[in-house]
């Protein structure tokens, strides 16, 4: 049955001329019928380059505003209309605004898990693959940093010469993870190397043996000569990995790192886009496009 629906998304992919993207929190069923696989840098890009007409983003609600501001001309699908990131709507507008003005000095650097609009009022986008990276280039040296505080602290900590503000935002299950779930993971599993997301605390991040995005994590798992690894981020790169390496093991470092946004799509979501039947077509103002995408646009750029 499985294999029939992915039979008939591919066949309506060919016919209407559709590119499917997925992050990679998404389930290994829609992974497989997905043109382009990756974290949200990599998918960022992928929308300024694909070709087709249609493009269906199985993720979140930025993730899909972000492929609109990149390719308008495309219809551009968000796979499940709940699909949104908690964090990327912590931020209020006006806030925003009246930060900018009390702080005329500093540039404002938006974590990309932010909504179309808040991008209309920052300087530069930042992935958790790019962001040490993009700060490290820009000319700026004071900067407020948005929404999410461990990502923030990360790159407060690997980068020298800036003054960075911080606010308390953050991925809700991400921040879940203590320095017991740590302590815990790392008895249960003496040999494991500890993979974990930015988007953890530092009582994480500090433990850990590599630091990176999602796709970072599943590299570095790949390529590794160890055999057992305790991932730190959301649970579906633990199943994904089990899938690419059999011969290694991979363990949850909690079991609460689990994204109910993310966990929205399903298969049947998805070839009900294909028949143009489900979803939603994400339309952004022309002005507010053009505002987010001068932010996307330098992350481009510094990121490389
Ligand atoms: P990545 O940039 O690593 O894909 O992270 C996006 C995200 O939402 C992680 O929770
Ligand atoms: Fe947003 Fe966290 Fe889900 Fe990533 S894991 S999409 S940051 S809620």
């Amino acid at each position: 049955m499985i294999k029939d629906m992915q039979k008939e998304i591919l066949r309506l992919k060919e016919q209407k001329d559709i590119c499917i993207l997925a992050h990679c929190y998404q389930g290994h069923e829609i992974l497989e019928v997905a043109d382009f696989v990756g974290d949200s840098y990599v998918l960022a890009k992928k929308a300024a380059e694909v070709k087709n007409k249609i493009v269906i983003m199985c993720g979140v609600r930025f993730m899909a505003e972000t492929v609109k501001i990149l390719s308008p001309d495309k219809t551009v699908i968000l796979s499940n209309a709940e699909a949104g990131c908690p964090m990327a709507e912590q931020v209020k507008l006006e806030e925003l605004k009246k930060f900018k003005e009390e702080n005329a000095n500093c540039a404002v650097v938006a974590y990309i898990n932010t909504t179309a609009e808040l991008k209309t009022l920052c300087d530069v986008c930042v992935t958790s693959a790019s962001a040490l990276k993009i700060v490290k280039a820009m000319p700026e040296k004071d900067i407020l940093f948005i929404p999410d505080v461990n990502l923030g602290t990360y790159i407060k900590n690997n980068v020298e010469g800036k003054n960075i503000k911080l606010i308390d935002g953050g991925c809700p299950y991400h921040k879940t993870a203590t320095a017991e779930d740590v302590a815990r993971a790392k008895a249960a599993h003496p040999e494991a190397l500890l993979l974990a997301h930015p988007e953890c605390c530092s009582c994480v991040t500090e433990k850990a043996d590599y630091i990176g995005s999602t796709t970072g994590i599943m590299d570095f798992a790949k390529k590794s000569d160890k055999k057992e690894f305790i991932i730190g981020t959301e649970n579906s790169i633990v199943e994904h990995l089990q899938f690419d390496c059999p011969d290694k093991k991979f363990y949850p470092l909690t079991k609460n790192l689990v994204c109910h946004d993310m966990k929205l799509t399903t298969l049947g979501d998805v070839l009900d886009c294909c028949k143009g039947e489900g979803g939603e077509e994400i339309v952004l103002k022309e002005k507010t496009r053009l505002a987010a995408k001068a932010c996307i646009d330098k992350m481009i750029a510094y990121g490389g």
